[in-house]
């Protein structure tokens, strides 16, 4: 497996691919979990190559977010890429992704990108499509792998890719939990132990909304209203039944609609959904 810091180095990697062969791309922010692992295995169960990039994305984090704080574990993460088969890692530095103090930049849809994860985090959407946009011109994988967990990413880069006519496709994939049913994330170790029983609460009330929609409620009001009686310590930030366009929906469908849940737990903001 290479690791490559460089865009020159990338470019000499891409230029040892053979015509035919398929590229696949898991882009990321390290602190590689078995969320992450799960991409990277479909990936490489589809593709020729997998690429993993590794980037702490400065654009997409507030000025008080956890940008400094946020785990940094390259060489453990270049030890699982290795051990599951990924051809390549591109971990650049900030100054490689970003050559230029005034950049141009990208604006996701009105109204998918400023409601709720973005309504609560101020052009965070707008970092992330940047960023993406960058990785998918560097890499020009024909596929790029996203969690579900991150459901309104997923939707908005979708987007990205339709509204732009990018040549490649994006594969959602399904989030992966912890034995308790938390979803995993790299933010997970900032949560105490304490923390981490009433962090619990969120996966319950997901549990608790999709047992009541398998039993043929589907009242978004009602759904919500049930969930909620699991949630009493997370300071939930917002609770709600979107289509895929991010609308509220009153009476959300099968395969069409989510359910988006974020709150915090101390001083974690945990985000989880439930794909109807
Ligand atoms: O989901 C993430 O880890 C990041 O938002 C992404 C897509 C790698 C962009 O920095």
């Amino acid at each position: 497996m290479q690791v490559l810091t460089t865009i020159q180095e990338l470019k000499d990697f891409k230029k040892s691919l053979i015509h035919q062969d398929t590229l696949g791309l898991v882009p990321t922010m390290g602190a590689l979990h078995k969320g992450h692992q799960s991409l990277m295995q479909k990936s490489i169960q589809q593709n020729t190559h997998t690429i993993v990039s590794i980037f702490v994305n400065p654009t997409q984090f507030g000025p008080t977010e956890d940008f400094n704080k946020y785990p940094r574990t390259l060489e453990k993460d270049c030890e699982i890429c290795q051990k599951l088969g990924v051809s390549a890692v591109f971990a650049p530095q900030i100054t490689e992704m970003y050559q230029k103090e005034d950049e141009i930049t990208l604006n996701p849809p009105k109204s998918m990108g400023y409601v709720f994860e973005g309504f609560v985090r101020e052009n965070h959407f707008n970092g992330v499509l940047q960023v993406v946009l960058k990785l998918f011109n560097l890499i020009q994988p024909h596929f790029a792998y996203f969690g579900q967990k991150d459901a309104q990413q997923l939707l908005i880069l979708k987007r990205l890719v339709q509204d732009m006519f990018l040549p490649l496709t994006i594969i959602p994939c399904e989030t992966i939990r912890d034995a308790d049913g938390l979803a995993l994330s790299s933010r997970n170790i900032y949560l105490s132990e304490e923390e981490r029983t009433i962090a619990l609460e969120i996966p319950k009330a997901l549990q608790k909304m999709e047992t009541l929609f398998k039993q043929g409620c589907n009242s978004s009001k009602e759904l919500i209203a049930q969930a909620k009686t699991c949630i009493s310590h997370v300071e939930l930030d917002y609770f709600t039944i979107t289509d895929y366009n991010l609308h509220i929906t009153s009476t959300p469908k099968h395969n069409e609609a989510i359910a988006l849940i974020a709150g915090k737990v101390g001083k974690t903001r945990l985000l989880d959904n439930l794909w109807f």
